[in-house]
């Protein structure tokens, strides 16, 4: 009753922030990302009447309290689906450096859910298994399916999943990753949810995010990167603007992240097929066209503040590994 499974982490170039329901993560918008090749997780689970309770190792670090209790409640639900009450151990390793500021918990809970659903020998479909990933994480869902992935917000837990769109082949955007800070946030995007809400911009974002995620997905299936960034820009921006208005309000960018903003403008001004998008923290992913890559490299290297840039092309679906 062992089964080892990967994920990859994912952008979002439509954002997820803020749920109709917290418990199940049913967002209040539906989102649409790029799988990142090459950053992933690779878990296994094991199953055993020899273990009185869950036990789960991250990079080398046992887990306690509430990130041991987030996995037994994702591991709970594959154990009452199965009708199994048997403990796991839980081991699993991020191939990109914990603290490194790239988010895992995507990559993780994908990759959590695949290894207990297929350890307990439970059949679900792709759509299944992306709901099942969005309970532990929502942006989790979208690390399910291949390449270029729409999550529908759905209406429940059954409809609230992510499919693919287009192959990780479709188009080689390269998204280069400036590290501005690895520190861990001082607000999870778990509360950030919460807290959208709170904010009098959140209801303007969200009459509009539909709209915005048709276009954009209508321009990455046309590879009409001009559109595609003035989107992705935007969507991004206004995420930023409803966390920097909510109460209380989360502003995640640091100087070093202004900094890129204006460069990847400027260059983009300059005919340099980038544009950016944020998340929940100071780090921003600089999406490239292929021929740009080496430039806009060369750029953010000589920006104060940027530690480090890692770079990924779109990646696969989540996977076993026998
Ligand atoms: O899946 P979560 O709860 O970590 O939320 C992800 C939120 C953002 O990264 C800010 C946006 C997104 O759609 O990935």
């Amino acid at each position: 009753m062992q089964a080892t499974a990967c994920a990859h982490s994912n952008i979002a170039f439509i954002k997820y922030w803020g749920n109709r329901d917290h418990a199940l993560r049913l967002p209040a918008n539906s989102s649409f990302s790029m799988n990142l090749g090459g950053l992933f997780t690779r878990t296994t689970v094991r199953f055993s009447a020899a273990l009185s309770a869950d036990r789960a190792v991250v990079d080398d670090r046992v887990l306690e309290g509430a990130s041991l209790a987030r996995i037994t409640a994702h591991l709970d639900y594959a154990r009452r689906l199965a009708g199994c009450a048997l403990r796991a151990e839980v081991i699993s390793h991020n191939n990109f450096p914990a603290g490194v500021g790239i988010a895992s918990s995507a990559s993780a809970f994908a990759a959590l859910s695949l290894a207990a659903a297929a350890a307990l020998d439970l059949r679900l479909s792709e759509a299944e298994l992306s709901a099942y990933a969005r309970l532990g994480s929502g942006s989790a869902a979208r690390s399910v399916p291949s390449g270029f992935v729409i999550w529908h917000m759905g209406e429940d837990h059954r409809s609230s999943y992510a499919e693919s769109v287009a192959p990780a082949d479709h188009w080689q955007l390269t998204d280069l990753v400036a590290i501005i800070s690895t520190a861990h946030k001082a607000v999870g995007s778990t509360e950030g949810h919460q807290l959208a809400e709170s904010s009098p911009l959140q209801a303007a974002r969200l009459a509009t995010s539909s709209a915005r995620l048709e276009q954009c997905v209508q321009a990455v299936l046309e590879r009409d990167f001009e559109r595609f960034a003035r989107l992705v820009e935007l969507d991004s921006d206004i995420m930023h603007a409803v966390m920097q208005t909510s109460a209380p309000p989360l502003l995640y960018w640091l100087p070093p992240t202004v900094a890129v903003m204006h460069r990847v403008r400027q260059l983009r001004a300059e005919g340099i097929g980038v544009c950016y998008t944020i998340d929940a923290g100071a780090n921003v992913h600089c999406l490239c066209l292929p021929e740009a890559v080496e430039r806009v490299r060369a750029e953010l290297s000589a920006i104060e503040g940027v530690r480090e840039i890692r770079a990924a092309q779109p990646g696969g679906s989540a996977w076993l590994e026998s």
